[in-house]
């Protein structure tokens, strides 16, 4: 079974792929916390498999309390593994989310347990900080990750333990357990979104919102509490009008060609 969170498409087309390669169903993890659908019944073989971006070298906030929630019956120490997406690393977040899913206890009084873990860099979807790549520098990377996709299926696929095939870049800890803990802690305010003039109220930023943060009034979007900073809303506007302080209107967006906004439409 694959749970992923995607803001712009590129976990959705890592867990599609996954999903297509190892035969395993796809549970969009934000539409089951809307859902409240925390319980899940488990084959015998069934891999538990974590499909989900990176936000600042740590978990994104809904990926950590969906995890804390969920109730899997019939657990058979099934073999859990994760796929995290980045733009170029993620830190120590494999240990922060083998801390997470240590805690879980299963019916049968195990403790869970992650046996691998990998990552796939893709093109960045974050222009608050820094900007996108370049169009032609996207395809290449986009070009790389079906080599990676295939290393890491045949490794899921063959159950591999204690493996762990991460880009963590330097300093980890302080990447993870000090920059990534005041993210979540202190920036995700979706009160620096704003909407030009230009926006003609199609509804797409509304329609791809990860929360729920977004509302519309008099056919303009408006963000409420809740934002976990997936940026789906700036990355997906058609006409580049949700801007996010001063400094996002000179910078490029990014989501993954592949995936058609109706995929990531969550109403
Ligand atoms: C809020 C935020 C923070 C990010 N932080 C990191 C980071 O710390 N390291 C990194 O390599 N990429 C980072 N990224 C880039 C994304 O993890 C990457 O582009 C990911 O593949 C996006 O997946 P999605 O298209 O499924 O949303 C960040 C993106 C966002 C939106």
């Amino acid at each position: 079974m694959i749970f992923y969170f995607s803001g712009t498409g590129n976990t959705l087309y890592v867990a599609k792929k996954l999903s297509e390669k190892l035969n395993q169903p796809l549970v969009s993890i934000a539409d089951a916390m809307k859902r409240e659908n925390f319980v899940y019944e488990l084959k015998t073989a069934e891999p538990i498999i974590w499909v989900f971006p990176i936000y600042s070298w740590a978990l994104p906030k809904m990926v950590t309390e969906f995890i804390k929630k969920v109730v899997f019956n019939d657990y058979h120490s099934n073999y859990v593994t994760a796929v995290i997406t980045c733009g170029a690393n993620i830190g120590n977040a494999m240990t922060q989310l083998e801390q997470i899913i240590g805690k879980i206890r299963f019916s049968n009084g195990n403790l869970g347990t992650l046996n691998s873990g990998f990552t796939v860099v893709m093109p960045s979807n974050y222009m608050i900080m820094g900007d996108v790549e370049p169009p032609e520098v996207q395809s290449e990377m986009l070009l790389r990750v079906e080599q990676r996709l295939e290393v890491v299926s045949t490794k899921i696929e063959n159950r591999v333990s204690n493996t762990f095939d991460v880009e963590k870049g330097r300093f980890p800890h302080l990447r993870t357990d000090v920059i990534g803990k005041f993210f979540n802690k202190y920036a995700l305010d979706a009160s620096p979104f704003w909407v030009q003039e230009t926006c003609i109220g199609c509804e797409i930023c509304y329609k791809v919102c990860n929360s729920g943060t977004i509302v519309m009034n008099e056919g303009k979007p408006f963000w409420n509490k809740g934002c976990v900073q997936c940026l789906a809303c700036i990355n997906y506007c058609p006409v580049k009008a949700i801007q996010y302080g001063k400094k996002t209107s000179q910078k490029g967006r990014y989501h993954h060609p592949d995936i058609k906004v109706e995929e990531m439409f969550r109403v």
